[in-house]
């Protein structure tokens, strides 16, 4: 790989106190001796200062799933970026297909999480990708493009370069279905053009991930693509040992 890997966990909304620091203790101690990769683990709120206390003195980052668009004020139920800085967070992902699909979150919503969230300090993990739907209908490219381009017009090309992206079709989350090395790589390829047309220099830089049951026994051929730069892991992160497993082939 060109550039460092990295792999985040994704735990969705699963997890308690007890199982929590079980799965955390393992995955400090396995990726201990992670070179030249970058490990991290997007936890749901409640569980942020727990991650805190267990992480802080690791190699491994914690993050958020979602952060709201607003500094503050009354917006019930939400949570701010300045209180995902407050408990340590590095990253927090935004625009997850689940997100766009099941709470309406539009593109130029998701590129204001994603200005908000660089404005204190995250490193925002930004998931695009298409359905099945789309793939069949040639739409993949355009699809992409839209929601890349919704964020560059919103907070600029260079805010991309401290940024994460996550290309996830969203056919193959939690399905079992992973693109192929190649289906996967040709995406990145044309996502990693698109920014080189607007930024060389960021398209050259910024990490890529791919997500979508990313397993133990694919990360190895995912990770070994030229524009593949680790992997946003869904299930598999919930697993100490094929987390673990999939970290180490990050390096
Ligand atoms: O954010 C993670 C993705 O939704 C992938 O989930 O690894 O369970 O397919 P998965």
């Amino acid at each position: 790989m060109a550039r460092a890997g990295l792999v985040a966990g994704n735990w969705k909304m699963h997890g308690n106190l007890e199982q929590n620091e079980a799965l955390l203790a393992k995955v400090v101690a396995g990726t201990r001796a992670l070179q030249n990769a970058g490990c991290a683990v997007c936890v749901p709120f409640p569980y942020l200062a727990q991650a805190g206390a267990l992480l802080s003195a690791t190699n491994v980052a914690w993050g958020a799933q979602n952060v709201s668009q607003h500094e503050q004020g009354a917006y019930t139920g939400e949570v701010s970026a300045s209180m995902l800085t407050d408990l340590g967070c590095r990253y927090v992902i935004v625009g997850h297909s689940e997100r766009r699909a099941y709470y309406d979150e539009t593109s130029e919503l998701v590129a204001d999480k994603f200005r908000i969230a660089q404005s204190h300090g995250l490193t925002p993990i930004l998931c695009v990708g298409e359905t099945l739907a789309q793939r069949e209908a040639s739409e993949t490219e355009r699809v992409v493009a839209e929601q890349l381009d919704a964020v560059i017009n919103t907070a600029g090309i260079e805010a991309i370069a401290r940024s994460v992206i996550a290309y996830e079709p969203v056919w193959a989350i939690g399905t079992g279905k992973t693109a192929t090395p190649e289906q996967a790589q040709e995406v990145h390829a044309f996502i990693r053009n698109r920014l080189a047309s607007n930024n060389e220099a960021v398209a050259a830089k910024v990490q890529i991930l791919y997500g979508g049951s990313v397993k133990a026994n694919n990360a190895n051929e995912l990770f070994a693509m030229s524009d593949i730069d680790g992997g946003l892991i869904g299930g598999a992160s919930l697993i100490a040992e094929d987390f673990i497993s999939i970290c180490l082939a990050a390096q």
